[in-house]
């Protein structure tokens, strides 16, 4: 027997402290299960479960999938794809040990080396045949990348017309948000299992992919276009591809002044500072890598109080401010000196990678939904100091505004509220509207097009759908049914690093 297996046993026994006979019979129902894994699952799901035509099954790309429907989805199937049904064929008791079995750690984590990464590497187009100008009628600057979680699909939506303009399979499960080329002709995606996408908006083409890890957070593009950096939960890296053909420049273990190997959480791109920072979930550091000039890519390591989950930056670049549970809620880093100058409190787990900023009156604020609190916590962003707490009708995710807009909008994410979207007046900062678009069904994330005129909202659902909204009257302009859609973003938007969506 391998060692891995063998270790995946033991873990799991010694997890659950069994002992003599018990856990002799525990033992051997494990071995019984990892046997159906590779009698029935393994051709699609690979070896040590890191992916292969279905997708990767460790218990970190399972983090979002709950038990029972990890159970659903192995007895009943997936619609529409390659996962079959395997009531017929194994018994409810071994499909129950084969859940366990998933959401087991392997102890010896597979490795994903730059070997791996350079072999998996693929130049789907030849580019030298491709037109350098958009070969649709669509304005190039407002079209919508929208991913559909249902179906790992993604299509490209004409911002004006709201007409589907190209649509596509993806890998499975899209992480993180898209990101563009400065000049919005390129989009880059990540997947959960790690695969980096390139794709042409003007040829409507997939350009070339590469796999950089076995789980992976996201990915930011430098603000010259030459680079593109990925993070990994597994292994714990940073991947830096060219971001011209997606080839390896190079990879690095994130590994804290202090040895901690940790996740990375997320990467961004601060395009005024010419660099990538990168928030690492297991050591009390940011990275800041510089791009500007003949780039080296060694860290900058800033020392943060805690380990930073998530964070959002102000308008210039210049502070970055941090979720902590330490203090509370958030700390505030200066990028400039790489100190940690207050603490704010958001007692309700910020999600500040969601977090938008505005004028309100002259002065910048920035206000973020809570994960574990109905309320949007607002600052001023001179000042630090918490001005309001909006209450709403629930925790919220995503918020989202355009400087043409009076209205910040954000939805109700968590519990019995999920339908329910407020639009919350900017400059009173009170609850100016509250809208049901579909009842029953999770309102969700919201993007402008590029003027501002008008918005789209996803409702979150299997029979789900994109909704039009006109941005001052609030009136629908259209429904496109769809199957969980999630994310949407304007191409404008995005590379203009607009006031009011995220980065
Ligand atoms: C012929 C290929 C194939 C085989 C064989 C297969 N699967 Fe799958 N599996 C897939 C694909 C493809 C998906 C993704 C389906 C989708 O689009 O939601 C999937 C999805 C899943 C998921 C849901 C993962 C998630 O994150 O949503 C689980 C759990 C799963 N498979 C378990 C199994 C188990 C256990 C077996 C063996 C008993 C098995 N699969 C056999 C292809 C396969």
């Amino acid at each position: 027997m391998p060692l891995s297996r063998m270790s995946t046993v033991s873990s799991l026994v010694a997890l659950l402290g069994f002992t003599g006979s018990a856990l002799a019979a525990q033992t051997a129902e494990l071995q019984a299960t990892e046997q159906l894994y590779n009698q029935h699952c393994s051709v699609c799901h690979g070896t040590q479960r890191i992916g292969g035509a279905g997708p990767a099954l460790l218990p970190e790309s399972l983090g979002r999938l709950k038990k029972p429907e990890a159970s659903k989805a192995i007895s009943e199937g997936r619609p529409a794809s390659q996962m079959a049904a395997y009531k017929d064929i194994l018994s409810p008791a071994e499909i129950d040990s084969m859940v366990d079995f998933l959401y087991t750690p392997i102890d010896n984590p597979p490795a994903w080396t730059d070997s791996d990464t350079s072999a998996s590497h693929r130049l789907l187009v030849d580019t030298s045949t491709l037109a350098d100008t958009p070969q649709h009628n669509a304005d190039p600057l407002n079209l919508f990348v929208v991913v559909e979680a249902g179906t790992h699909h993604v299509t490209i939506l004409d911002g004006d017309t709201f007409e589907s303009v190209a649509r596509f399979q993806s890998h499975f499960a899209l992480h993180g948000g898209p990101k563009f080329s400065p000049d919005g002709r390129y989009v880059y995606f990540a997947s959960r299992d790690g695969w980096v996408s390139k794709y042409d908006l003007h040829n409507l083409t997939m350009i070339a992919e590469t796999r950089v890890g076995l789980n992976t957070r996201n990915l930011a593009v430098s603000n010259n276009g030459r680079w593109v950096l990925a993070g990994n939960y597994l292994p714990g890296t940073l991947v830096l591809l060219n971001a011209d053909d997606l080839s390896l420049v190079k990879s690095m273990d994130t590994i804290g002044s202090d040895g901690t190997a940790s996740r990375v959480s997320a990467v961004y791109t601060a395009p005024p500072r010419d660099s990538f920072v990168v928030a690492l979930k297991d050591t009390n550091e940011a990275w800041e890598l510089s791009y500007a000039g003949t780039p080296d890519f060694v860290p900058r390591r800033i020392i943060a109080q805690d380990a930073l989950d998530d964070f959002s930056f102000t308008p210039d670049y210049r502070y970055l401010l941090a979720t902590s549970r330490k203090a509370k809620g958030g700390q505030v880093i200066d990028l400039d000196s790489g100190k940690s100058i207050t603490d704010i409190p958001l007692p309700g787990m910020p999600h500040l990678g969601s977090g938008i900023y505005w004028k309100r009156g002259g002065d910048w604020v920035f206000a973020t939904p809570n994960i574990s609190q109905g309320l949007i916590s607002v600052l001023d962003l001179k000042t630090w100091q918490l001005i309001k707490e909006i209450p709403t009708e629930g925790p919220g995710f995503f918020m989202r505004s355009h400087a043409n807009s009076k209205y910040a909008w954000t939805d109700v994410f968590f519990g019995p509220n999920q339908e329910v979207v407020h639009l919350i007046d900017k400059q009173t900062l009170e609850i100016a509207h509250t809208l049901r678009p579909m009842p029953g069904k999770n309102a969700a994330h919201v993007e402008f097009t590029n003027d501002g005129s008008h918005l789209i909202l996803s409702v979150w659902d299997t029979e789900g759908a994109l909704i039009v909204y006109d941005a001052k009257t609030l009136k629908e302009v259209k429904r496109i049914p769809m199957n969980k859609p999630s994310g949407k973003y304007n191409v404008g938007n995005k590379i203009e690093f607009a006031e009011g969506t995220s980065h």
